[in-house]
């Protein structure tokens, strides 16, 4: 198997190839975009090259991966850190039988559904009618109630909100291969469009000069209307003329009427939402913790009254729009995991920085923070009838994907098995023998819960099972609990328990294959220590590039080590790592520094378990 003996071209060749998807997805990973994941090229040539000797065959299968399938029949994959189901959604396209556990339910959900629409359950077009009735059903909900996302037949996209200062560089479009600035004026108000480009503007309205920033640095003087702890200030709409959706940002002022009405109306539907959100103790939480410091008191208010209304109104209409095109559950999960994943924008404690980017999160390295300033996201801005979003990230875009899943060239074979389960990898045993298994545990101690960093995606799953009655009741609190500890003790307690429950279904010929990287070395001797006592030895480890940027944490470690194990004890073990390196470098910004030093540390702890003369560096 290749997988023993690639050498430092064919491993700088594969880190080459897998960072086209730097920056973005492979379609078929992107149904929920928030999981820390690899890249999964980086699955393809592991799952590829433990099936062949063939370097021909294993770069053929980078780009289609059903090329190995007659090889990978029968075999079995297994992870027991699946996350969102990276590897497990690879191996299944390439014809292994894959199992994936995770304690997770939200990364388990997001795995199975992707594997629904990649299972062809239904076609892309019956989900693509799926979506534009569930979006039409949200809407007419929203209307019945007595309000809608839209002012004088113009649709809201997004609502300006602050808790103190605002910013005078509003938004920004593109007009003729232009940008045209969407500017207010700090001293009066006035919000304008300017297609000038400099570091400060004049307002056309009271002649004053101002600098143009993002930052929120100037202060709201003026009569406008209060919701909750934030004032709005103005309102972003959208409207046809011609072909194309204009955008147009109004001050809030002026549309008062519709954002007090709106607001009030929306709390009642909403009141459903909160009664489920608000029976989680933020304090319970460890992100929760943190919000609560930073003055949010409820879970209820990460998301707006129109906000939380929405996704009543959306759980309603999938409720109903299952019952009369006869869908199964599992349909229930793909619209679940789509509600999750545009709750990703459609949240208050997301940052908006348009000039820049999306609405995101705000998460930083190591927790949420609440910004000062940012929008109310309309989670289903759309161009009416279609799916196509008007606001970044909306329903609309999620659904949009999840149709482009059930269509891609790709899919798994209605016959092969893919099995993602909730479980706690310390005492999950596969049901059967195993032949192949990537291990990529949490380890990186900056992140301190994967789930609780999960906070808003798992609030619109939790509406969404609330209202439409799923069975599975996820539960924030006890994963953080279940997650395996990031001290050196309790990490390498865990890693053993987790080693020995894969040894013990393990093939004779299989292969545990480990993504790690410290640089320390008292960290890699721990781990190696706890396969070496599960009976697990590394043979080779090559280094690669970790994960897309953007990742959770992001580390100064951009690299990440892939050791391969077996039963048997090394004769000497490789350590691939100066090409790959030298390929990286030319591709990304990278210390390699930090990563040399990483790399002396593995070095180190190999010598220190195997013996002085039992590694050698290529
Ligand atoms: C680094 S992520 C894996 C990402 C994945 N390899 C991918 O590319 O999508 C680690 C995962 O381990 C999970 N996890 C933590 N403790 C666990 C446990 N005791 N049992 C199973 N999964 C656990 C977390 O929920 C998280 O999803
Ligand atoms: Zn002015």
């Amino acid at each position: 198997m290749l997988l023993d003996k690639m050498g430092p071209e064919l491993t700088g060749e594969i880190v080459e190839r897998t960072l086209i998807e730097k920056g973005r997805r492979l379609p078929h990973h992107s149904l929920h975009r928030w999981w820390s994941r690899r890249f999964s090229l980086l699955y393809r040539a592991i799952l590829a090259s433990y099936l062949t000797d063939s370097e021909e065959l294993v770069l053929e299968s980078l780009r289609s991966p059903k090329r190995i399938e007659p090889l990978a029949r029968g075999k079995v994959f297994y992870e027991p850190f699946m996350g969102g189901g990276t590897g497990l959604i690879e191996a299944s396209i390439m014809g292994y039988h894959s199992i994936g556990v995770d304690v997770n339910p939200v990364a388990v959900r997001i795995a199975q559904a992707t594997g629904t629409l990649l299972k062809r359950e239904v076609s892309g077009e019956q989900f693509e009618l799926v979506g534009k009735r569930v979006l039409k059903l949200t809407e007419e909900k929203l209307r019945r109630s007595g309000w809608e996302w839209m002012i004088n037949g113009k649709i809201v996209s997004y609502v300006f909100i602050t808790r103190k200062k605002v910013p005078s560089w509003v938004d920004k479009y593109g007009k003729d291969g232009k940008t045209v600035r969407i500017l207010r004026c700090p001293h009066c108000g006035t919000i304008f469009e300017s297609m000038s480009d400099s570091e400060r503007d004049t307002c056309p309205k009271c002649g004053e000069t101002f600098e143009v920033t993002y930052r929120p640095k100037f202060t709201l003087k003026g009569d406008y209307p209060e919701q909750g702890k934030y004032r709005v200030w103005a309102v972003e709409l959208r409207e046809k003329n011609g072909k194309k959706w204009m955008k147009r940002v109004v001050d809030a002022r002026s549309v008062s009427d519709w954002i007090v009405n709106s607001n009030k109306k929306a709390e009642e539907y909403a009141s459903r939402a909160r009664e489920i959100l608000d029976s989680i103790s933020l304090k319970e939480l460890l992100e929760g913790k943190r919000l609560w410091r930073e003055g949010i008191r409820r879970f209820s208010e990460l998301f707006s009254a129109r906000q939380l209304a929405t996704f009543v109104a959306f759980a309603e209409a999938s409720s109903e729009v299952k019952r009369r095109m006869e869908l199964d559950e599992s349909m229930m999960e793909v619209l679940s995991v789509v509600l999750s994943e545009s709750a990703k924008s459609a949240s208050l404690v997301a940052k908006w920085h348009p000039p820049i980017g999306e609405p995101v999160p705000a998460v930083a390295m190591k927790t949420y923070w609440v910004p000062e300033y940012t929008v109310e996201t309309n989670p289903i801005a759309r161009v009416p009838g279609e799916l196509k979003p008007l606001a970044r990230n909306s329903l609309a875009s999620s659904l949009l994907r999840a149709v482009r899943i059930a269509r891609g060239e790709l899919s798994i074979g209605k016959e092969i098995d893919l099995s993602a389960k909730v479980g706690d990898s310390r005492t999950f045993i596969p049901d059967r023998r195993i032949d192949l298994s990537v291990v990529d545990p949490p380890y990186m101690d900056t992140v301190r819960s994967y789930a609780s960093l999960s906070i808003v995606h798992y609030g619109a799953l939790r509406v969404f099972d609330g209202i439409t009655g799923a069975h599975d009741c996820i539960n924030l609190e006890e994963i953080e609990k279940s997650e395996i500890p990031r001290d050196r003790k309790g990490f390498s307690d865990a890693m053993r328990q987790v080693f020995s429950n894969i040894n013990s279904v393990l093939n004779e010929n299989g292969r545990v294959v480990l993504f790690y990287n410290r640089k320390s070395t008292l960290d890699w001797e721990n781990v190696l220590l706890a396969s070496f006592e599960s009976g697990l030895h590394p043979r080779i480890a090559y280094w690669v590039v970790g994960e897309p940027p953007g990742g959770l944490a992001r580390s100064r470690l951009k690299g990440v080590f892939i050791v391969v194990m077996g039963r048997e004890k090394p004769g000497k073990v490789t350590v691939v790592f100066k090409e790959p390196l030298r390929t990286a470098e030319k591709l990304v910004s990278l210390d390699s520094k930090i990563e040399t030093s990483a790399a002396r540390a593995l070095e180190e702890a190999l010598k220190r378990i195997y013996g002085e003369n039992m590694v050698e560096f290529v």
